[in-house]
């Protein structure tokens, strides 16, 4: 499978939101990502239903919708109305994550859950079947522009060979401080999702910079 790039919404402009999700239209791109912060899960708030509507007014691709809150359960219905088409909860704010990504299933989403740094691959063993995307945060969640985590190689190379061994269908995408030269190397360790957001949004042409992750 050829894979796919995710442009980081976070490091749009957001007085220019439509500007930004029409640009990524016409691009290359295959999905939206969207990062949702609730200040208590990471230190940082991002913004919430209203902003995800108005995107999906505009957008024509894949809504990727990351939480990075607690108690994401709440609100599983609630992104689905606004029009997510995957929704990714963070392993760690999840203490019944089966009856979590069950829910996002049964809401008619694809259920993604993502990893922090410190968090070992092997926590995904007995539940690696029932996910559709495995986010490896390959910086702390909370914020764009950081550099790149180097153990994240050897997590996706364990988590490819979880996923081969497992016959899971799990797509494997990685999220921070994704660049040509990270992506590269992401992407011959296993990977098939590049989210990627000031690497984009800050070059001088996104489009064309979605053109060379696309060409990896
Ligand atoms: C970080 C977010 C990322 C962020 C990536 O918590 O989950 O999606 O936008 O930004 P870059 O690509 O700039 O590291
Ligand atoms: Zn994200």
């Amino acid at each position: 499978m050829k894979h796919l790039v995710a442009p980081s919404i976070l490091a749009a402009d957001f007085a220019n939101l439509q500007r930004d999700v029409e640009m990524i239209n016409t691009s290359e791109a295959d999905w939206f990502h969207i990062d949702v912060m609730d200040g208590v899960f990471v230190p940082n708030i991002s913004f919430g239903m209203p902003v995800i509507s108005a995107i999906n007014k505009h957008a024509k691709k894949t809504l990727d919708v990351h939480l990075m809150i607690v108690n994401p359960d709440k609100f599983i219905t609630n992104f689905k109305k606004v029009g997510a088409n995957i929704l990714t909860v963070h392993y760690e704010a999840c203490p019944h994550l089966h009856r979590t990504i069950q829910a996002i299933k049964d809401a008619g989403m694809k259920a993604g859950v993502s990893l922090n740094p410190h968090t070992p691959i092997a926590v995904l063993e007995d539940i690696i079947r029932d996910i559709d995307v495995v986010l490896i945060m390959s910086v702390n969640p909370g914020f764009g522009g950081q550099s790149f985590i180097e153990n994240t190689y050897k997590k996706v190379i364990q988590l490819r060979d979880l996923i081969d061994k497992s016959g899971s269908k799990a797509l494997i995408e990685i999220d921070g401080g994704v660049n040509e030269k990270t992506g590269k190397k992401l992407l011959a360790a296993g990977a098939n999702v590049l989210v990627a957001g000031s690497f984009v949004f800050k070059s001088e042409n996104p489009i064309k910079t979605i053109k060379k992750l696309k060409e990896l």
